[in-house]
């Protein structure tokens, strides 16, 4: 049952009492707290166990709450938030000093963004204040995709859950650095270079190779495992397929082909098409863990000429979910 307007009065009141409340979005659920109330954020920070130079984003009923967080709201901004807003993409531009400093991780910059979910909005406009909402999952682990995702991790009294059903997109936001010339891409999401390139009119940087040496590293977030399921996991080549079912007992694939799997080794299908595929891909993930295999192999999508961009998005999850010695 999808939240109504008493659930979201509920959830009002319980974060003008400094209270945890989870929401949906398009991309995934967000662990809500009053982003001007540096205690709620802290409980945040604590529920998850987030490192505390990880930022949060910052979520808005529209731009002018976003005026509110940032110091500056360039034309750039205002063309993006026309194109693109509610959507998935966070903008991150110079922090306004209302912004507690914990939420920015004591950064100089705030990342913002207007999701596009009805629930979500419906909320934003009742509380009439911006909310942090990094996803709602202990921090590490795979991103929630329905309410049921979160409950798996966090009690009632701990956090209020909004259910607004399975997130269409399923992938997070892409995250742009509008505080740098040009324009970069911090995190790849559903919103590509090429859209916002197309938008701005210029070119946009693009976020570098995982780990890549002599980059900084401007989001704390995306360093190390991520996005990671419990059961290790690999990131299989088509050249791996024969050698790999004889390298753990029980092994779970996933793939977007239909592969020969012989039991006790099971195969989990996932759609060939990007956007159902990032749709599915951590609920996914969830039911090849809850298996208890003793491998997750996850074979490698194909990079096609149908939104190469959107694959690009999903390998950088799969790339941080899994790890080259895992097995
Ligand atoms: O789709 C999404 O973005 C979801 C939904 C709930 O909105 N939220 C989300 O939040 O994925 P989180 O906290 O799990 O990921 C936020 C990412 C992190 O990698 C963080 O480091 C980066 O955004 N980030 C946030 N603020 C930033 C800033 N000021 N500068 C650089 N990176 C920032
Ligand atoms: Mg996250």
């Amino acid at each position: 049952m999808t939240a109504g307007p008493e659930e979201i009065a509920r959830a009002v009141a319980r974060l003008r009492a400094g209270g945890l409340v989870a929401f949906p979005t398009e991309t995934v659920y967000g662990l809500g707290a009053d982003a001007l109330d540096a205690r709620a954020v802290a409980r945040v920070f604590e529920l998850k166990g987030r490192p505390a130079l990880n930022p949060l984003i910052v979520h808005v009923a529209d731009p002018a709450m976003a005026r509110t967080v940032v110091g500056t709201w360039p034309a750039r901004a205002e063309t993006l938030a026309r194109a693109f807003w509610p959507g998935p993409l966070t903008l991150v531009l110079p922090k306004a000093d209302a912004v507690p400093d914990i939420v920015t991780g004591a950064g100089p910059t705030v990342g913002v963004r207007c999701p596009d979910h009805h629930i979500t909005l419906s909320l934003l406009h009742a509380l009439g204040k911006p909310l942090v909402g990094p996803s709602a999952n202990p921090s590490g682990g795979l991103s929630p995709t329905t309410a049921e995702h979160v409950r798996a991790s966090f009690s009632e009294e701990q956090v209020q859950v909004l259910d607004g059903g399975p997130c269409r997109a399923g992938i997070e936001s892409t995250v742009l650095d509008l505080s740098s010339d040009p324009p970069r891409i911090l995190r790849p999401g559903v919103v590509t270079a090429p859209q916002i390139s197309r938008v701005l009119g210029c070119t946009i940087a693009g976020p570098g190779a995982i780990g890549s040496a002599g980059l900084p590293a401007p989001s704390p977030g995306l360093l190390g495992v991520h996005y990671a399921p419990r059961t290790p996991a690999v990131l299989l080549e088509p050249a791996d397929w024969p050698a790999i079912l004889s390298t753990a007992p029980r092994v779970a694939f996933l793939s977007h082909a239909d592969r020969p799997v012989p039991p006790p080794h099971r195969l989990i299908r996932l759609p060939a098409e990007a956007g159902a595929y990032a749709a599915r891909l951590y609920a996914a993930l969830r039911e090849a863990d809850e298996l208890g295999m003793d491998l997750l192999a996850i074979d490698r999508p194909p990079r096609g000429p149908e939104n190469p961009e959107l694959w690009d998005a999903i390998l950088d999850r799969l790339t941080r979910a899994t790890r080259p010695d895992a097995r």
